[in-house]
């Protein structure tokens, strides 16, 4: 039931980082009177759709300067006691966090209030998303978390307006902006990895703690996500195999030639019914679409049918991506839109039961660093031989340092499960000068 335009839609945003700030910013712009010099611009097109009344706010700081007038908006240094009050109609989570604490007390507490929930929070979705949205369908309340997933691309709306008739096999996709843009700052800049994330963090795409990112966690978050929204299961983060981008060298970049480093985020059905999730960096050959995604960008690829593949790329960080999001929501629900966030009754997700083996068959490039000296190069290819590995190619760097020297070698097509076996036994090796990188080599 559409709600009255000319009705006042009545916000509290809990947290006001530089996303929150930007979304408080966007409402309080309608009278520029109100707006601080440091915001000038209306935001028309907001204002045109939605009457949006921000009447409180809590954050850390109650004197920092935001950009945005406070005259008129209540403050709470307590933001459950802000989500409880009974004079709004919706809650803006913008706390973040790994998905527990004041973040799940907040969204909690809105949803018992009553009022409607919107989140860019994906740990608190992936982890207590089910119970969040049954509570809401329950009174029914909206729960919204577009901003959720890959930031400014509208992906949550399109899996479940736009490909809704879509039976969907596979996502790949890039959903790490602080990844991406120190993967592709690396390749394009030779920049090393410290350089470039202190530079993602300077620009503002690393959150907080940087470690969420850099080990593959808020990927993995999102995609399980992804997952849910595709195949109606749960969100679970539990079975999945996660590796960030911490133990990628500037060398590793252009170790395998024709090819590059990106940080995936696949999920798919098995052939036995479950679903696979994983969070990894993968080999991609140049010329492949994921490749030339660089910086912040995001971009999700969905295989379904009947629609084959649609790519999606857009800014999946920063302040302005983030909270044109969070503002979509809020007008969509300040539209009456009250919609759940997996497009399904929650109470339908079903369990994702992980594959029972990992047969996945492809192509694989490890990196080792090991002593120079006679006979290392055959323990390792014993141990290939011993679990049938064919080498497609092989290449010993030139210099040893203390690390000793690179050994990087291409795998013919093998099963995973083979490789992650192989891989334990060449760990163990005395010869072993630095821990093994195994990636997997994209072939589409
Ligand atoms: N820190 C995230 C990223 C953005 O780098 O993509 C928020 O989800």
């Amino acid at each position: 039931m559409p709600n009255d335009p000319a009705k006042p839609f009545r916000l509290a945003i809990a947290g006001l980082g530089t996303v929150g700030a930007e979304v408080a910013r966007h409402i309080t712009s309608k009278s520029s009177a109100k707006s601080s010099a440091k915001f000038s611009g209306k935001n028309s097109s907001l204002h045109t759709r939605a009457n949006l009344h921000l009447v409180a706010v809590s954050a850390r700081d109650k004197t920092k300067d935001r950009g945005f007038s406070m005259d008129g908006i209540e403050f709470h240094p307590d933001p459950v006691a802000l989500a409880k009050r009974d004079d709004i109609d919706a809650v803006v989570e913008l706390i973040g966090g790994d998905g527990g604490g004041v973040a799940l007390e907040v969204a909690e507490a809105a949803l018992t209030a009553g009022h409607h929930l919107i989140t860019a929070n994906k740990a608190l979705l992936a982890h207590h998303g089910k119970h969040l949205a049954e509570t809401a369908e329950a009174k029914n309340l909206a729960l919204a978390g577009e901003a959720a997933v890959a930031g400014g691309i509208p992906i949550i709306k399109m899996m479940k307006e736009s490909l809704a008739a879509n039976d969907i096999h596979r996502i790949t996709a890039i959903l790490n902006g602080t990844c991406n843009y120190i993967l592709s700052s690396m390749q394009h800049q030779a920049c090393d990895f410290a350089e470039t994330l202190a530079e993602a963090q300077k620009l503002g795409y690393a959150e907080a703690d940087p470690s969420f990112d850099i080990e593959g966690l808020d990927a993995a978050h999102k995609i399980a996500l992804l997952a849910s929204l595709a195949f109606g299961t749960t969100p679970n983060t539990k079975d999945m195999a996660v590796t960030g981008i911490t133990n990628i060298s500037l060398s590793d970049m252009t170790s395998l030639e024709g090819h590059t480093i990106r940080l995936l985020a696949e999920a798919e059905r098995a052939v036995d019914g479950g679903v696979q999730c994983r969070v990894a960096p993968v080999m991609l050959p140049l010329e492949a679409e994921l490749a030339k995604i660089d910086g912040p960008l995001n971009a999700v690829t969905i295989k379904g049918d009947p629609i084959g593949a649609v790519t999606i790329i857009g800014p999946g960080a920063g302040a302005g991506a983030t909270a044109s999001a969070v503002l979509a929501d809020i007008i969509d629900v300040a539209s009456g839109h009250i919609a759940g966030f997996f497009g399904v009754p929650a109470k339908s997700l079903v369990p994702a039961k992980p594959p029972q083996t990992n047969n996945e068959e492809g192509q694989h490039f490890i990196r080792l660093h090991v002593k120079d000296k006679p006979g290392v190069l055959a323990d390792i290819t014993t141990i290939l031989r011993h679990n049938r590995i064919s080498v497609a190619s092989i290449h010993q760097s030139d210099s040893s340092d203390n690390d000793g020297v690179a050994v990087n070698l291409a795998t013919h097509s093998t099963a995973a499960a083979t490789m992650d076996k192989a891989m334990a036994a060449i760990a163990q090796l005395p010869v072993m000068t630095a821990d093994p990188l195994m990636m997997r080599i994209y072939n589409d």
